[in-house]
């Protein structure tokens, strides 16, 4: 094996015009993106079809055109509606390996995905049939892709404490298949807390922790996330810099941000990309990560996210470094696998 790098590439080599394709090229992990959200127009037509589930938009463009979002709300009410022609197991796969080609062919070598079972359990999907699809799905684009992939299951914290923990007990079965836990949905007025006693099972149980927190809710929504549920990553976590002392928190312990910049212009949390803070959090010194989030519905992969956001805000060669450094830093493989992606990361940029 290659001897550890502990220098930083010398990024004034790079020549400005090169960033697009530095960006392509560069390996990195995905660290936010629910698999729900990379269902594409045309694959919920092909399942509607194979399932015999109606659609009520009458084609693609249609169904596109609906992706005019206001706040996350409105997002979601479409994003649920979607899921809801997936109804077997290789449905769930289909997804699955649709999306996990994409990120392969945005060099994306490792990601960890959400799947928000409620959403399917409450249509009368069994959890086995959910989580056995994206399963199978992980275990081929190891071996197919050369991309490795963990599951996240997401609790809806619209939905009650105690369907929570229903939902826990019925994927227990499959707990080598999923490696941690998450908190999604609509986050304004459903606050951590709401969720500290199953967070806190979980935990007991191994399993890795993370929330949404920070996108529309407020700082106080981070602390709590990081405080109460003891999360080990942060998704979003934007607002975070009206804090000065979360801030301060955040970079002195190292927690990840995985923020998704073309998620947050689509869902108006900036009303310009070129007003986006992930400038700020990188220059703050946070584990700041590029993510695509719902990439059917906010326009792009992982790749467009780094691309149009480079572009907005002006960031460069070291930061694109940075950023994929950090996506290894923030992920849930052990040190010798983030080693070995650093080195890969180091090698790339030694060599453009
Ligand atoms: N579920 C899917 N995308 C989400 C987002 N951006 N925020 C909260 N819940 C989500
Ligand atoms: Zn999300």
């Amino acid at each position: 094996m290659a001897e550890p790098t502990t220098t930083r590439p010398d990024f004034a080599r790079i020549d400005a015009q090169r960033l697009p394709e530095l960006l392509r090229v560069m390996p990195k992990a995905e660290l936010h993106m629910h698999i729900e959200g990379s269902l594409e127009p045309e694959l919920i037509f092909a399942l509607a079809r194979r399932n015999g589930v109606d659609v009520p938009y009458a084609d693609v463009e249609e169904l596109r055109k609906a992706y005019a979002f206001t706040d996350l709300q409105s997002f979601l009410d479409i994003y649920y509606a979607g899921a809801s022609v997936l109804l077997r197991e290789q449905d769930f796969y289909d997804m699955a390996w649709a999306y996990l080609e994409r990120a392969a062919a945005d060099n994306v070598v490792h990601t960890e995905m959400f799947f928000d079972p409620q959403t399917h359990t409450a249509r009368g999907v069994s959890m086995q049939t959910v989580i056995d699809g994206l399963h199978r799905a992980c275990v081929d684009a190891r071996e197919q892709l050369g991309v490795s992939a963990l599951l996240i299951l997401c609790f809806l914290r619209h939905l009650s404490e105690r369907e929570a923990f229903e939902t826990l007990e019925q994927a227990l079965p499959l707990r080598d298949k999923f490696i941690g836990v998450g908190l999604d949905s609509s986050e304004l007025g459903h606050p951590p807390e709401k969720f500290a006693r199953v967070f806190a099972r979980c935990r007991e149980l191994g399993l890795r922790l993370v929330a949404h927190a920070g996108e529309e809710g407020p700082p106080a929504y981070v602390w709590s996330a990081l405080d109460v549920l003891k999360v080990e990553r942060i998704d979003h976590g934007v607002r975070s810099v009206q804090d000065p002392e979360l801030m301060e928190r955040l970079a002195r312990d190292r927690i990840p941000l995985t923020v998704c910049p073309l998620s947050n212009l689509k869902l108006c949390v900036f009303a310009q990309l070129s007003e986006h803070n992930l400038g700020a959090l990188l220059d703050a010194g946070l584990v700041a990560t590029v993510n695509s989030d719902d990439p059917a519905y906010f326009g792009g992969y992982v790749n467009q996210n780094f691309t149009e956001t480079f572009a907005a805000i002006g960031l460069q060669a070291q930061h694109a470094w940075q950023l994929a450094a950090n996506s290894f830093e923030g992920s849930f493989i052990d040190d010798v696998a983030k080693r070995a992606y650093r080195d890969r990361l180091d090698q790339v940029f030694a060599s453009f």
